[in-house]
C-alpha cells in the first residue's frame, strides 16, 4: 500500500530533526508513537499540539508517524480534521502555520480497536509495520497509554501476547499517565502486571509536572548557587510552603474526578514531585539513578502517617459555589458527572516533616485545591528571623525574608528581604529581587508534554517517576485515605474563589504561621 519515496521525505521534512543533538536534550531517535485513547481529551490537548510544536521547532524526529487508537469508527480524514482543529485550539502560542498543521497530521493515523480484544492487536500490529516500512522507523516504537486506568493492563498484556513488545527489532518503550494505582495495592498490582512485559528502564510513568521548565530549574537554583545551597537546611530555613491551585473546577472530567478527589489527582503525584525537588540531596551526578535515588530518600525519611498524624495534620475541603473572577460558578456537588451527595475532596493542604539532618523541625506544608482565586505554582521559602537585638527588637513587624519559586503561570524567582525606606530616617520596608523568565513579550517555554515526548524518544526516563517513587508516595497516601474512610467530611466546607477551608489556615495558626498568598 505504501512506497518508499525519497523525494517525499525531501518535500515534507523541512522542519524535521534528521538525528542532530536537540536543545531540549539528546539525540533525537525515529519512531513510531503509537497513542491508545487517541480520540480523548488529553491527547487531542496535550498531545497532538506537543507533537505540532516539535515539529515547528525542528525536534521531530525526520523518520516519525503517529497511530492513534481509538474506540470510535471513524475515517482517517475525520481524525486528522479533529487532530488539527485540536493543534490549532490547544497550541501553546500562535506559531507555524496552516501548511505546518497539514503536514504534521498527514503523519497522523487512525485505528479503530476495542483495547480488550486480542484480534485488534493482530490488526494492528500488521499496520504498523507497514509504517515501519513507509517511515523507516526501524521497528522503535513508543506506547503512550492516555487511557482510563483501568485498561492499562489490558493493553500491555495484550501488547506482550502479540509479540508488540520484543526488543529484537528496535526498542519498545511505554508512557504511563496518571493516576499510577489509587492506592498502594491497586499501584504494586498494576506495576507487577507491567514490569512482566518490560523493564523499569522502558517503563514511563509520566508526571507532567516533572516537564514543567521551573521544575527542572529547582535544582539548577539550588546546587547552581553558593548563594542559597548553604543556606538551604533546619539552620536558616523556618518552614517551607508549596502551593498550586486552580481556579477552574472539574470541567468535563467528574466522572474521573470523583474516582480520584485532589489526593489521588494532584497530591500524591504532583506535589510529592514538588517537595521532593526541593528537599532531596545533592545527587552525585546528573544520572538519572542518581537523581532519582535522592529523590526518592525524601520520600523514604518522611514518617508515616499515623491516625494522629493524619487527623492532625491533613486537612481536607470540597468547594461550595461562589465567585471566581467575577462570575458566579456551581458547587462541586452540581457539577456534570458528580454525585449530589459527594465525598470527593476538591482541596487538600497538609503538614509533612522530612525527618533527615538537613530537614529535621522544618515543616513543609503542601496545598492544592481546585476554584480557588487564582491559578497558581509556587513555592515559597521562609527563612527564620535573625536574634532580636538590633532591628528585629524595635520593629518587631518585620517580614521574614522569603525565596519564591514560581513555577506557574509566571516563571521565576523572588527573594524578598528588608530594606531602609529611601528618606525616612528608619523605616524598614520589604523588597524585592525579581527574577522572570517567561515576562519578555514571545517568551512562552515549551509545553511539559512537549520536553517529557522527546525525552522518551530519547530515552532519558529522568523526568519520570521511578517505581518506588510511586510505591513510597502511595504509603503515605494510604495512611491518610484510611483515617478519611473513617470519618464523614462536612462538605462543601469551601466556596469557590476561597483560598479553602478555615481547618487549613488554622493548620498554620496553630504553628504562629499563615498561608503566603500573595
Ligand atoms: C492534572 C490533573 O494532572 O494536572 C488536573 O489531573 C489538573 O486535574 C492538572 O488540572 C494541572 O496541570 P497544569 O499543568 O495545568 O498545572
Amino acid at each position: 500500500m505504501f512506497h518508499h519515496l525519497s523525494w517525499w521525505y525531501k518535500l515534507f521534512n523541512k522542519n524535521f530533526n534528521g538525528g542532530h543533538e536537540s536543545i531540549l536534550g539528546g539525540i533525537v531517535i525515529h519512531c513510531l508513537l503509537i497513542v491508545f485513547g487517541g480520540t480523548g481529551d488529553l491527547a487531542h490537548r496535550k498531545i497532538y499540539p506537543a507533537i505540532y510544536n516539535l515539529y515547528v521547532s525542528g525536534h521531530l524526529p525526520e523518520r516519525f508517524a503517529m497511530v492513534a487508537i481509538g474506540r470510535r469508527d471513524k475515517t482517517e480524514e475525520a481524525f486528522r480534521g479533529e487532530a488539527a482543529d485540536a493543534i490549532r485550539r490547544y497550541t501553546r502560542e500562535n506559531r507555524g502555520t496552516q501548511e505546518d498543521i497539514n503536514k504534521i497530521v498527514s503523519r497522523f493515523f487512525y485505528r479503530r480497536a476495542d483495547f480488550t480484544e486480542y484480534d485488534g492487536y493482530e490488526e494492528l500490529k500488521e499496520y504498523m509495520n507497514i509504517l515501519d516500512d513507509k517511515f523507516q522507523t526501524g521497528g522503535n516504537r513508543v506506547f503512550y497509554l492516555a487511557v482510563a486506568p483501568e485498561h492499562f493492563g489490558t493493553i500491555v498484556s495484550n501488547l506482550a501476547r502479540c509479540g508488540l513488545t520484543s526488543q529484537e527489532n528496535g526498542f519498545k518503550r511505554v508512557v504511563i499517565e496518571k493516576p499510577f494505582g489509587k492506592d498502594l495495592r491497586s499501584a504494586v498490582e498494576l506495576n507487577n502486571i507491567i514490569t512482566s512485559v518490560f523493564r523499569e528502564d522502558q517503563i514511563y510513568r509520566i508526571d507532567h509536572f516533572l516537564g514543567k521548565e521551573m521544575l527542572q530549574n529547582i535544582m539548577v537554583i539550588r546546587f547552581a548557587n553558593a548563594l542559597f545551597e548553604p543556606l538551604w537546611n533546619n539552620k536558616y530555613i523556618d518552614h517551607i510552603q508549596i502551593t498550586s491551585s486552580e481556579t477552574v473546577g472539574v470541567e468535563s472530567r467528574g466522572g474521573y474526578y470523583e474516582t480520584a478527589g485532589a489526593m489521588r489527582d494532584m497530591m500524591q503525584n504532583h506535589m510529592l514531585q514538588l517537595l521532593m525537588l526541593t528537599a532531596m540531596e545533592a545527587p552525585v551526578s546528573l544520572d538519572t539513578h542518581a537523581i532519582r535515588d535522592e529523590k526518592v530518600k525524601v520520600l523514604k525519611a518522611i514518617a508515616p502517617m499515623d491516625p494522629v498524624k493524619a487527623s492532625r495534620n491533613v486537612v481536607r475541603g470540597q468547594y461550595g459555589e461562589g465567585i471566581i473572577y467575577g462570575r458566579r460558578v456551581p458547587a462541586y456537588r452540581s457539577e456534570h458527572r458528580v454525585s449530589p451527595e459527594s465525598d470527593t475532596e476538591t482541596y487538600m493542604a497538609m503538614k509533612l516533616e522530612v525527618e533527615n539532618f538537613r530537614w529535621a523541625g522544618v515543616p513543609f506544608y503542601l496545598r492544592t485545591g481546585k476554584r480557588m482565586p487564582a491559578k497558581t505554582t509556587k513555592i515559597v521559602i521562609q527563612f527564620l528571623p535573625l536574634p532580636g537585638i538590633l532591628y528585629y527588637k524595635e520593629f518587631n513587624k518585620l517580614e521574614p525574608n522569603r525565596l519564591i519559586i514560581e513555577i506557574q503561570p509566571r516563571e521565576g524567582v523572588i527573594i524578598r528581604f528588608n530594606g531602609k525606606k529611601p528618606g525616612t530616617k528608619s523605616q524598614i520596608i520589604p523588597v524585592e529581587l525579581d527574577f522572570c523568565q517567561n515576562c519578555a513579550v514571545g517568551e512562552v517555554s515549551p509545553d511539559a508534554y512537549e520536553k517529557l515526548l522527546l525525552d522518551v524518544m530519547n530515552g532519558d526516563s529522568t523526568l519520570f517517576t521511578r517505581w518506588d517513587e510511586v510505591e513510597y508516595s502511595w504509603k503515605l497516601m494510604d495512611g491518610i485515605s484510611e483515617v478519611w474512610s473513617r470519618q464523614k467530611p462536612a462538605f462543601p466546607n469551601y466556596a469557590a474563589g476561597t483560598w479553602g477551608p478555615a481547618e487549613a489556615d488554622e493548620l498554620l495558626q496553630r504553628d504562629g504561621r499563615r498561608w503566603f498568598n500573595d
